[in-house]
């Protein structure tokens, strides 16, 4: 395994992986990896030839300041990690690596982007395709993996990759779970036991909700997720939204779509610390 922290020296390792036929995976990441991101980077070791793996805190996906700066990082640990699970290439770029100019360039694919992340967050999806664009400019990967944790996310990343007609093809994969159900993310790193205990209710909720959906309306089982979380001492929902799994619209019932699912973001604990997560109803 090679850490690159320059974008000629990536170009430069890539050039005869391509020349020779080889295919390559690309899965960005902004470290702080756990078992997660360890999914999508076997998933990517084992379907291609070659495996590059970012990690980058973008700062323009960030909204807020303290977020960035309590972003967790640990590249040695990272690379660490990578290295076990046989990954062929880390891409570890400094900020003025990524933006040696400001990126004044804008990405609005309304209205999968307007919606939950989208409007919690300003300007989150914009900095989220600023980068992805430019690492898929550097890397010029087949195939990108992307966790389902973040679905608005992957939808967001999908319009982006059409519209710029970039030959890449996407790969969900699946959530990963702690055995409490709370799903895997860099930010659980920042709760105190006792907090991580209480996220977990935010899956267990969402799992009953498969059962409330069977006889409940659309608007009540979204009522009923909501008072059940916020009844939780140390949670408080920011949205809950069962909507149509390809355009993330609200749904009004259960019929109008074949694909449903349950979008979350829900503040936990002292600082707090903000977690999503999703369920897929069909
Ligand atoms: O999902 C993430 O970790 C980030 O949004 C991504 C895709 C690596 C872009 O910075």
């Amino acid at each position: 395994m090679i850490v690159i922290t320059s974008v000629k020296e990536l170009e430069d390792a890539l050039a005869p992986v391509r020349e020779s036929g080889q295919s390559v995976g690309l899965v960005p990441t902004m470290g702080a990896l756990h078992e997660g991101h360890a999914s999508l980077v076997k998933r990517c070791v084992d379907e291609c030839d070659v495996s590059v793996v970012s990690v980058f805190v973008n700062p323009t996906q960030f909204n807020d300041k303290n977020d960035l700066a309590s972003y967790p990082r640990n590249l040695e640990a990272d690379c660490e990690l990578l290295r076990q699970l046989g990954v062929s290439i880390v891409f570890a770029p400094s900020v003025e690596e990524v933006y040696p100019e400001p990126d004044t360039r804008t990405f609005s694919y309304p209205p999968i982007d307007t919606v939950m992340e989208g409007a919690k967050r300003p300007g989150h999806f914009n900095g989220v395709c600023q980068v992805v664009s430019k690492l898929f400019m550097f890397v010029k990967p087949e195939r990108a993996f992307f966790g389902e944790k973040d679905f608005q996310q992957i939808a967001v990343v999908r319009a982006m990759t059409r519209d710029l007609g970039l030959p890449v093809e996407i790969v969900p994969c699946p959530i990963v779970r702690e055995a409490s159900g709370l799903a895997l993310s860099s930010r659980n790193q920042l709760l105190t036991d006792n907090e991580r205990a209480i996220a977990s209710t935010i899956n267990c909720v969402l799992q009953k909700s498969l059962d409330w959906a069977k006889a409940e309306s659309v608007k009540q089982v979204t009522a009923r997720v909501v008072s059940e979380l916020d009844s939780v001492d140390g949670l408080q929902t920011e949205y809950f939204q069962i909507v149509d799994g390809d355009t993330l619209q609200p749904i009004s019932k259960w019929s109008d779509s074949d694909s449903v699912v349950g979008c979350i973001t829900v503040y936990c604990g002292q600082r707090p610390v903000r977690l999503i997560d999703n369920i897929r109803y069909k």
